[in-house]
């Protein structure tokens, strides 16, 4: 084990510099999971010494890919037998500190105070670096208290924070995906400031350029297909020039009820029109009216506040092209509420859905810019990208080129599991690129 002492410049130097010249520095892997830090780093020239990574399948995958059993749970490991490594990594769960998540932070009981153990084993090893990597939410959440309780866990065990939230598409890699990489550097080696990757910008990315053209996809289901088409065929009729960050809100194509109606007795609601201009007049109760309002006024007896902006864009729309809406109308399947919402965040020069991507979420069809895939989290198999212009899902094997894990010989099987273990993993190519930046340290 070292000391954390403080030690003269000299010495710092001798101490640092000649230990294990020849060899190749080492590496633990703590929450391993896909294993996206053991392939920046096996990339860059280190050594893995011990991973640990409580679901069962994924150390099976790990032990086939990179030949290293992790061991379980990490609250379980004894730090006595870690071997000794120069750098501590760690990719603690997320999904305490995640918007998409339900935002305990640390007070998330299954797995918001996992850092305590690496933080536990850290002081127990005091490697040179300890390279961590979460959401940018863990910088604020709780008001900042999160982030200030493991810069303050860190200092009190001799070492010194650098954060930066880096997506891949900042290095080149088509994928929107921030995330804060944290490098913790013992306090006696400190002698410089630590360099971040390079940021190459975006201009030069494409989606296209990871696709797989010759192989086998899982095909986009007929229905979806034809309501794609459908969409589309809405979107040449009504010759928009642009539709910039608005979503087309289908039912309130002819719907003249107030935006909130809450207040409304039932004699004054039926004087309106619900979704796609349905006649209220006869109903004889709230329930009725309810089941002609579109169903995201349901709960509230009112437009939410995200969707408002896009209610009253609809309504316009369809007052200007009222003749086309209602044809179009007529021939939209009403099955899914949230096929009836077009969410465009797609280039602002041209409405052609073929020229994007497309994700089918709760909130609606999300139609995306193809320079970056969207973010790839443990998605629902629903929200598995799909390339319109071939009428397929993004495969694995692309998703995992957006994570730069597509050297691995093993992906989860179902093409769900591979999607739920890269959108955990942690981009190995900005991991790789800081291996390399902390190996300059070894060798200046
Ligand atoms: C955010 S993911 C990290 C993924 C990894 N960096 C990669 O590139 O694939 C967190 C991982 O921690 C694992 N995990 C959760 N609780 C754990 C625990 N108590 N001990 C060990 N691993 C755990 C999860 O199964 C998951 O694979």
């Amino acid at each position: 084990m070292h000391s954390v002492g403080p030690l003269a410049v000299n010495e710092i130097k001798t101490e640092f510099f000649s230990s294990r010249n020849s060899e190749p520095m080492k590496f633990i892997d703590l929450f391993a999971g896909l294993g996206g830090f053991h392939t920046g780093f096996a990339n860059s020239g280190y050594e893995c010494v011990f991973a640990c990574e409580i679901e069962p399948h994924l150390r099976t995958l790990y032990k086939e890919n990179y030949g290293i059993e992790p061991h379980g749970d990490i609250t379980k490991v004894n730090e006595a037998e870690i071997p000794e490594h120069d750098v501590m990594c760690a990719g603690f769960p997320c999904q305490p500190f995640s918007l998409a998540g339900k935002k305990k932070g640390a007070e998330c009981p299954a797995s918001g105070r996992l850092i305590d153990h690496v933080i536990r084993i850290a002081k127990h090893h005091t490697p040179k670096f300890v390279v961590l990597e979460n959401v940018p939410n863990v910088l604020t959440i709780a008001e900042g208290s999160f982030w200030a309780y493991l810069t303050s866990s860190f200092s009190e065990i001799g070492y010194t924070i650098h954060h930066k939230v880096i997506s891949p598409v900042d290095i080149g890699i088509p994928q929107n995906r921030k995330r804060v990489f944290i490098v913790a550097i013992r306090n006696d080696l400190d002698v410089g400031s630590f360099e971040w990757p390079e940021i190459t910008g975006l201009a030069k990315t494409s989606l296209l350029d990871i696709l797989d053209e010759n192989l086998e996809h899982k095909k986009l289901e007929p229905a979806k297909v034809d309501l794609l088409k459908h969409w589309q065929s809405l979107l040449n009729q009504l010759a928009l020039d642009r539709l910039v960050c608005t979503s087309i809100v289908a039912p309130e194509f002819g719907a003249t009820y107030p935006l909130n109606f809450d207040a409304l007795s039932l004699k004054e609601i039926k004087q309106y029109k619900g979704a796609y201009g349905s006649d209220l007049s006869q109903c004889v109760s709230w329930e009725e009216v309810m089941a002609l309002m579109p169903s995201y006024t349901r709960k509230n007896r009112a437009v939410s506040n995200w969707l408002l902006e896009s209610v009253e864009f609809s309504r316009d729309l369809y007052q200007a092209k009222k003749y086309i809406c209602d044809a179009w109308a007529e021939k939209i399947d009403k099955n899914y509420n949230s096929w009836q919402i077009l969410e465009w965040r797609g280039i602002h020069t041209t409405m052609d859905i073929y020229e994007h991507v497309v994700q089918f979420r709760a909130s609606g069809i999300r139609i995306l810019k193809p320079h970056v895939a969207p973010s790839l989290i443990s998605m629902t198999p629903t929200q598995i990208p799909i390339i319109p212009s071939q009428s397929r899902y993004m495969s694995a094997h692309e998703a995992a080129k957006l994570q730069n894990l597509h050297e691995l010989p093993n992906l989860p099987e179902t093409i769900v599991g591979a999607f739920k273990a890269l959108g955990n993993a942690v981009n190995a190519k900005v991991i790789e690129l800081i291996a390399n930046n902390l190996k300059v340290w070894k060798t200046a």
